[in-house]
């Protein structure tokens, strides 16, 4: 495989080889150097409502597939452990549940809720035993609003990622956001991950591929801003369309902001209307399928209508390009391309992360 280089000059990058998005080799080497490494969406924080609690989850489902779960102790302390026996490996915690301890359903051992070994039947006369391998792995755990977040292998700063989002939004009930499941749903995108990603990051594409929008933004005022690892879109709204009312402290303060649209490397966006927020993460299954889970939070009081924030409708066009995309790499003729400097710098951005983490030194 050859090494992927991006300038880091706009002006003269070349866009990623459409191998990247077809070799089986560089899908393989993300998930340990791209997913493993980064921050992941674990859970609400309202799934650990009461001390005591276990909340299973995978991490990165269809994909990595490690088997974790949220336990909180007695005092309501929240960490991430690893839900897999330190015995013979079976998943400790199948559903949600509340327990004084994590018990294994195999052959009896018992962990305390942090995670530490506590007891086994019949080991009396095994040696050397306990030690630090029997207790339950540690992963850490960071909470943005009312989202938790765990990573295998943290390279990247958990305040890096978000401290940008609070520093523009922190006058926004972020703490209140009550999930909306109603409106939360998944799409399943013939296409490969880093592609829905590229498409998201411009809105280069709103006046050619989704008219709706582009009737409720003014293409002129739409604008881009790039932080260590997310960055910034910011649509302003048309006459008669809605907007955040900002508080004078807000950089944006004058604006008509639409929608602040920040994508969080490498697979989430956080989308923050003046009704709430619609959470999107980027699940790869295949090279050339990926799942994008929806999932909408109101702020209380704020008039949400489920049909006018259907956000469906920009979605089927989305994906409807990107599968498209995914389609012409695959032809003999295409390789690499061009960037926009003024409406493709977000994209450039997240290419530039993605080989600098892809080919990044222990
Ligand atoms: S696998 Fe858990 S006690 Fe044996
Ligand atoms: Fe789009």
């Amino acid at each position: 495989m050859d090494k992927i280089i991006i300038d880091k000059d706009i002006r003269k990058a070349h866009t990623p080889p459409a191998t990247f998005y077809t070799e089986d080799a560089y899908f393989e080497q993300s998930k340990e150097r791209i997913f493993e490494t980064s921050w992941q969406y674990a859970c609400d924080a309202s799934e650990i409502d009461a001390p005591m609690t276990q909340y299973p989850f995978s991490y990165m489902p269809y994909f990595i597939e490690e088997p974790l779960l949220i336990s909180s102790d007695k005092q309501g302390q929240e960490r991430c452990l690893s839900n897999v026996c330190t015995h013979r490996g079976k998943m400790l915690v199948e559903s949600k549940t509340q327990n004084r301890q994590i018990s294994c359903g195999y052959h009896g051992r018992c962990f305390r809720l942090d995670g530490s070994f506590k007891s086994m039947p019949c080991f009396d006369d095994v040696e050397d035993f306990p030690t630090e391998k029997d207790h339950l792995k540690n992963f850490p755990l960071e909470r943005f609003a009312n989202l938790l977040f765990t990573s295998m292998n943290p390279k990247i700063s958990f305040e890096a990622v978000f401290q940008p989002i609070l520093d523009r939004l922190s006058w926004l009930p972020l703490d209140q956001l009550e999930y909306v499941e109603s409106s939360s749903k998944d799409y399943t995108v013939q296409a490969h991950w880093a592609l829905y990603c590229d498409n998201y990051l411009e809105g280069f594409h709103i006046p050619f591929v989704h008219p709706a929008l582009n009737n409720a933004i003014e293409f002129d005022k739409y604008f881009y801003e790039t932080y260590a690892y997310c960055n910034l879109q910011v649509g302003i709204a048309k006459e008669g369309e809605p907007y955040f009312e900002l508080p004078p402290d807000s950089p944006d303060y004058g604006k008509k902001v639409y929608a602040y649209y920040y994508f969080v490397f490498p697979n989430m966006m956080l989308n923050f209307y003046p009704w709430g927020l619609s959470l999107n993460i980027v699940r790869p299954i295949s090279k050339e399928k990926t799942i994008i889970e929806f999932k909408s939070y109101k702020f209380p009081e704020a008039h949400f209508n489920p049909e006018v924030n259907a956000l469906d409708e920009t979605e089927l066009e989305d994906e409807a390009v990107v599968e498209s995309v995914q389609q012409g790499l695959k032809g003999k003729t295409y390789n690499r391309g061009r960037y926009s400097p003024s409406m493709e710098q977000n994209v450039h951005h997240f290419h530039t992360l993605l080989f600098d983490k892809l080919y990044e030194q222990d």
